[in-house]
């Protein structure tokens, strides 16, 4: 690693942090940071694509309307407005980055998925995110002013407490991150007049997730422990179709929404569609709502899962738009989607808190920026609509770009503080890794179990008592310990779960994706209030 100042520090290489380099790349030396290979993000997984207001029977005030509904009365207005407008000039400018996106005829085709009132969704058959993905790298190559750092593993955002640990919190400033460089195994100081937090979500906190093992909450955890204000956390969203299976390991494979969109519908153990009377949407009703629906299908039926039957859809058609999804199903799961209905369970997905931003993606802390999911910018309220959140990342991407190219322009001339190299003395290789490996079943185990779809206090309060002891193990053994990404990842994870907790306890009423048994209605005194930490 070049261990010089950067312009700016970019953590993550999905299509926040990606977009975000590409717009500065002309003006700033910008160093990307990524703790895996380059490709492996959420974003790389995206199957349904990019909600944007371009169908000719379309209108912005529609998608406004749509993203307000689902978002149950928590959505910024002014961020929701700004977002829906600023998105088809971003589906323009991926495609001018090489994004290539399927077409019928001349015209972009839209998908259809849930909450949207009208087909809305810019795509690539079932597999957008892996062609944004692709796009953004290939362009990143072409910028001689960017560097990539594979397994570069962010450890901790530098402010000014580890300059002068007297400063005051409000005074704090962001000079970069220690990051451990994972093949070489030392932690390196990367100093930056900037930096982009862009590390995606936390899906990983819960048993079953669609996200990949990235989605360790480090971003947040890091924020959180750089003392930046944190909202929202409660609203993990489950998204209504994973494919079950009984002895899954790793993540649970997605089946896209848009299979709904085409015409998929989902049924119980006893063949009734069970959507048709709860919402007038039926399988195309907002997320929360689909995925609670199933939860209590579950529960009353005492089974593990409901189906998606696509059984009496066009197979032509199927085949050409879900090729991944057909391919996947049929070559390692054994399943024909074409004469089978297919095993669905709702499984953690997106995390719609995080930390909060404003509309210039600016963080609490200054020279601090967020984008991307791990950001809280009130796009998505208490619940988010289906793919809003490409279109979230790259419309607040660029308006980071925009902040940092102020900042820099700012602060030229201006040398960054003296910063201390990482101090690990007194800690040493444990290799405990069945610690590792006990605790995150643990959490994932108890996230999945007291903080699910449907809550209660009793549940959370259990939650609570039991990851405090967790956290308080996890980080004295934190602390004698050289650092892994193994630990590192587990640190975050245990206080993200925690800070959830918290947030989950703090709201005393059902709204969106936060449903408690003992708050069973929406809270008018609360005002539809963001809970903030
Ligand atoms: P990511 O794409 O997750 O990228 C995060 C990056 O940060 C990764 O490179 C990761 O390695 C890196 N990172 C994390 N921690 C660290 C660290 N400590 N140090 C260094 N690097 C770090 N949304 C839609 O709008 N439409 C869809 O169709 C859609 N489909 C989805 C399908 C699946 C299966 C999943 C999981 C999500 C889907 N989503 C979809 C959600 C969407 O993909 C994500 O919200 C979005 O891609 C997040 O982008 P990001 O850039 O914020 O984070
Ligand atoms: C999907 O394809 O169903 C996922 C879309 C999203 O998460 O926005």
């Amino acid at each position: 690693m070049n261990t010089d100042a950067a312009d700016a520090l970019v953590i993550g290489s999905g299509i926040a942090g990606l977009s975000f380099a590409l717009e500065l790349a002309d003006h700033a030396r910008v160093v990307v940071v990524t703790k895996k290979d380059r490709a492996e993000s959420a974003t790389n997984y995206a199957q349904g694509g990019i909600a944007a207001a371009i169908g000719p029977e379309d209108s912005i005030e529609a998608h406004i309307h749509d993203t307000l509904e689902a978002g149950a009365g928590l959505c910024r207005e002014d961020v929701v407005r700004t977002v829906v407008r600023e998105g088809p000039a971003k589906i323009e400018r991926l495609m001018e980055w090489g994004a290539e996106f399927t077409r019928e005829q001349e015209r972009l085709a839209l998908g259809r998925e849930g909450g949207h009132s009208r087909p809305r969704i810019v795509h690539r058959e079932d597999r957008t995110g892996h062609e944004v993905e692709r796009a953004l790298l290939d362009a990143l190559k072409r910028h001689p002013q960017v560097e990539l750092w594979e397994n570069a593993h962010a450890v901790d955002l530098i402010s000014d407490r580890h300059v002068n640990p007297n400063t005051r919190p409000r005074n704090q400033r962001c000079f970069g991150a220690y990051v451990y460089d994972i093949e070489n195994r030392i932690v390196e100081t990367l100093p930056a007049r900037i930096t982009l937090l862009a590390s995606g979500g936390m899906g990983q906190v819960w048993k079953n997730t669609t996200n990949p093992s990235i989605a360790t909450g480090d971003g947040v955890a890091m924020a959180w422990r750089a003392g930046t204000r944190l909202a929202n956390l409660e609203f993990m969203q489950f998204h209504p179709t994973a494919l079950y299976e009984r002895d899954r390991k790793g993540r649970a494979f997605l089946i896209t929404e848009a299979i709904r969109g085409a015409g998929g519908i989902l049924v119980n153990d006893l063949g009734e569609r069970f959507m048709e009377r709860l919402h007038e949407r039926k399988e195309l009703a907002p997320r929360d709502v689909v995925a609670r629906a199933i939860d209590m299908q579950r529960k009353m039926h005492g089974v593990e899962h409901v189906w998606l039957d696509c059984t009496h859809l066009d197979p032509d058609k199927l085949r050409k738009q879900f090729p991944t999804i057909y391919r996947t199903l049929r070559d390692e799961h054994g399943i024909n989607l074409m004469r089978e209905p297919i095993p669905v369970v709702p499984a953690a997905h997106y995390q719609c808190g995080g930390v909060i931003s404003d509309m210039h993606a600016r963080s609490t802390l200054a020279r601090l920026l967020v984008a991307g999911e791990v950001a809280c910018t009130g796009l998505h309220g208490a619940n988010r609509l289906a793919s809003n959140s490409l279109l979230e990342a790259v419309v607040f991407a660029s308006r980071a770009a925009g902040e940092a190219k102020r900042v820099l322009a700012e602060s030229n001339g201006e040398t960054l503080p003296e910063i201390p190299v990482w101090n690990d003395f007194g800690t040493y290789d444990h290799e405990e890794f069945v610690l590792i490996r006990h605790d995150l079943a643990e959490i994932q185990g108890l996230m999945e179990d007291y903080v699910g779809i449907i809550r209660s206090d009793l549940r959370l309060q259990r939650a609570a008592r039991r990851l405090a002891i967790i956290t308080q193990e996890v980080e004295n053994y934190w602390r004698r310990t050289t650092v892994r990404s193994e630990i590192l990842e587990l640190r975050n994870m245990a206080q993200v779960a925690r800070q959830i907790v918290k947030c989950a306890r703090q709201r005393r009423e059902s709204r969106g994706l936060h449903t408690t048994t003992d708050y069973p209605d929406l809270d008018p005194a609360l005002g539809a209030k963001d809970t903030v930490i």
